[in-house]
Order: C-alpha cells, then structure tokens, then sequence
C-alpha cells in the first residue's frame, strides 16, 4: 500500500490541490512575476517539502523573473552539460525541434545524482509547448522506499551506490540515442563527465527527515563494492518498483506552467511524444547538500 502524504493542509496564502495519492501539487494563488511575501513564500516552501513536486500555472515571466524566483530558494547551480539559453548562463535550456527524434530526460532520472553534492531540484518553466503529449511524469521516492518490506529495506540501507555521468554525458554517450547528429547542439562539454558519486541507497531527506530511495535508472552504475553484474538484477527490481503508477503523478503542460521538484524525493521522466513540433523548455537548478544516510 502506498504511504498517503504526511503533511498539513492547514496553508492559508495559497491554494495547494494534490495531484495524486503519492506526489505532487498544483499551487494556486501564486504571482512569481511580482514576487512573493515572507508569508506566501513560506507556505510554497511547506508545500514543495510535503509534496516533492510542486506546479504553477500562468506564470508570465522573462528570464530575469525567472533567475530571481530561483534565487529566492538558494544558489543557482550551471548544469556543465546542457546549451545554456542565449545570455541567460544561469538558464538551460531543455528543447527538442520539429525534426528531432530524440528528447532531453527521456529515461526515468533524477537530476544531478552523478554530483557528490546533488543538486536540490529543478524550476522548469514552459516557454513553447506541443499541442499535445510532452508531459512529465514524477514518481515518489518516498512512497517507493516506504512500501518495500522491513527486510529489503534494512538491506537497503547498509548500502551505498555509484553514480555516473559517463554513460549519459560522456565521449562514450548517446549510444541508445537513434541518431548521434540529432542532438544536435543540445548537450555538450563531454570532457566534464568525468567524476563518479558515491551515496546511500537510502538517504534521510534534507528538508523532510523522510527515508527516501535514491538509486535511479539513468545515472547509477551498481551498488558500492559489488560489480556492475551483481548489482543488476537488485537495481532493476528498484527500478521497475519505483515506477509504479501508483508512486506517480503526470504533469500536463501549458505555455507558462512551472513544475519545481526535488532531486532527493523524486525520479522525473520526460515523455517523447509529440514528434515534428517544438517543445521549448527553460531549466534552472538549485545547489544542493551532501547526502547522508538514514
Ligand atoms: C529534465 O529531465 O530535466 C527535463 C524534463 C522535461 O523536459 O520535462
């Protein structure tokens, strides 16, 4: 069964509508553009602890706005991988054109777990979306740690895992992508990918104190002192656990909409499915605190 929240719904400057059992919350009553009070910004920081992802809607912002809102959180953190927006180095951008094949976050992921010092999370904002498909997906890795039995999970804990930006970002890269010309100027930097990360498979959350899974399909290589092969088959049980419908929540995106999510609580997984239309995205992530385990 899946853990239902822990939080208090008592806020009083917003609105905050759950989008499913696991994880995720839309957020009303919220302008970025003309900044928030203490009062509301505390409340959004609340909701974005209990929920691990959090949405606005009608969000018009420029870039400057957008770069300011992120701040209020914390240090901005350069991804030393993706095309940064033209004179916006604070800002990545996520995009995929008409005659692209392949998309940005097309596995399920969680950003930066290839950092020693992962990233906190993410603010993607929507400047150009297809007519249809091009959602998000999310999934709870509370809820995936918390539904394990007592046995795996006191395994689990004794464990440590590598993670990796070689396979993803690396010389070697792209290998599963179709087509190597397609990605086009989109990512670069290949050199930097370079480091290995060492940490719990169970971290306890910095903001929440909450267990959560923190292995992921897209950048963790095997457990720490067990080789690639030994580690397989326990990573791909995880893997397919931590998908279950019933962690997760779809993001449905509209020109404007804003999703925020937290690297520590949630896998996030990019859908590819609106070929030959244009899906522009402007990213800005947060530094982060080392991780310790439970
Ligand atoms: C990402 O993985 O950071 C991008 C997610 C998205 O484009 O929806």
């Amino acid at each position: 069964m899946t853990t239902p929240f822990t939080h208090d719904s008592g806020y009083r400057h917003i609105e905050v509508h759950p989008l499913s059992g696991a994880i995720g919350a839309e957020i009303h009553g919220v302008d970025i553009a003309n900044g928030l009070s203490t009062a509301v910004f505390e409340e959004v920081q609340r909701a974005f602890s209990d929920f691990a992802v959090i949405f606005f809607r009608d969000q018009d912002l420029t870039p400057e706005q957008h770069i300011d809102f992120a701040q209020c959180w914390g240090k901005i953190n350069v991804n030393r991988f993706f095309k940064p927006v033209p004179s916006y180095p604070l800002i990545a951008e996520v995009r995929k054109e008409p005659e692209q094949t392949s998309n940005i976050g097309r596995l399920w992921h969680t950003d930066h777990s290839y950092d020693q010092i992962p990233a906190t999370g993410s603010i993607l904002y929507a400047r150009e979306i297809p007519d249809s498909g091009g959602d998000t997906v999310f999934a709870s890795m509370y809820a995936a740690y918390d539904s394990l039995s007592e046995g795996l999970k006191q395994m689990l804990s004794s464990l440590r895992a590598i993670h990796s930006s070689r396979d993803v970002f690396g010389p070697q890269a792209y290998q599963d992508w179709r087509d190597k010309s397609d990605i086009g100027d989109r990512l670069g930097n290949a050199a930097a990918a370079s480091q290995d990360a060492n940490h719990p498979v169970v971290i306890r959350h910095p903001l929440s104190g909450r267990p959560a899974l923190y292995v992921n399909p897209q950048f963790t290589l095997r457990f720490d002192g067990w080789t690639k092969e030994e580690s397989r088959p326990l990573l791909d049980y995880l893997y397919l656990h931590g998908s279950r419908p019933e962690f997760t929540c779809r993001f449905r995106w509209r020109q404007n909409s804003i999703a925020m999510w937290d690297n520590r609580a949630t896998w996030h997984h990019a859908l590819n499915d609106y070929h030959g239309e244009r899906r522009l995205m402007h990213r800005i992530t947060l530094e982060g605190v080392a991780l310790e385990d439970t």
